[in-house]
């Protein structure tokens, strides 16, 4: 009975799980509005956080502590050629993707069907499984400032880059955000 106890936690947060689907959110390795997406993380229920190579890497560069993330929640990085967690995916784990923010390197091979990295990799996953995909893409203007690790600069997105968030909307299964409140309008309206 004592072993059943202590057992109990577990098995119901299992239980919880199963009948619940979770949110994957991925970061990728983007400044621009970093933080503000990862507070928007953190105010939702039941999410396990996805990150890039250059996401793990350029947290630290914006000072974020990833070691307390890791503690706080369940993370994935991305450390295998296969992006072994996708199986999750097939699993009816999650009922929702968030990739926000999207950098133009991870916006760009989404579009055109590259899974190499855990972000596209999830991406083209979610597709296949028919579970919808909110990508907050960065470069949504020709004239934009952005958060560096040393404070605001500009930045001009380039047409390729301004052509392929359009060429993303057109995706099935995928809600672009181009802009920081209407991500957190469609995470709203999808939240269960
Ligand atoms: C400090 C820093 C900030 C960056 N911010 C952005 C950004 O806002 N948007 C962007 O598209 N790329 C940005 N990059 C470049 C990406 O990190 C780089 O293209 C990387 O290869 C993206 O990989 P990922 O798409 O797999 O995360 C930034 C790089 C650094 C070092």
């Amino acid at each position: 009975m004592g072993h059943l106890q202590a057992q109990f936690p577990r098995i119901l947060r299992t239980m919880k799980r199963a009948i619940k689907p979770r949110t994957a959110w991925a970061i990728t390795g983007s400044g621009h509005y970093l933080r503000e997406c990862l507070d928007l993380m953190q105010r939702c229920s039941d999410v396990d956080l996805f990150m890039s190579k250059a996401a793990s890497e350029v947290l630290s560069m914006y000072g974020i502590d990833v070691k307390s993330l890791r503690e706080r929640m369940t993370c994935f990085r991305d450390t295998t050629a296969s992006a072994s967690p996708v199986g999750l995916f097939y699993h009816g784990h999650y009922d929702r993707l968030v990739i926000a923010p999207a950098t133009s390197n991870t916006v760009a091979k989404m579009v055109w069907g590259v899974a190499d990295t855990l972000v596209t990799n999830i991406y083209a996953q979610a597709g296949k499984c028919r579970i919808p995909s909110i990508v907050f893409a960065c470069d949504t203007e020709p004239v934009m400032e952005t958060e560096a690790p040393d404070g605001t600069v500009m930045v001009y997105p380039r047409k390729i880059d301004l052509e392929n968030v359009e060429r993303l909307r057109c995706f099935e299964f995928t809600r672009v955000a181009t802009t920081f409140d209407t991500l957190e309008q469609i995470l709203e309206r999808t939240d269960q």
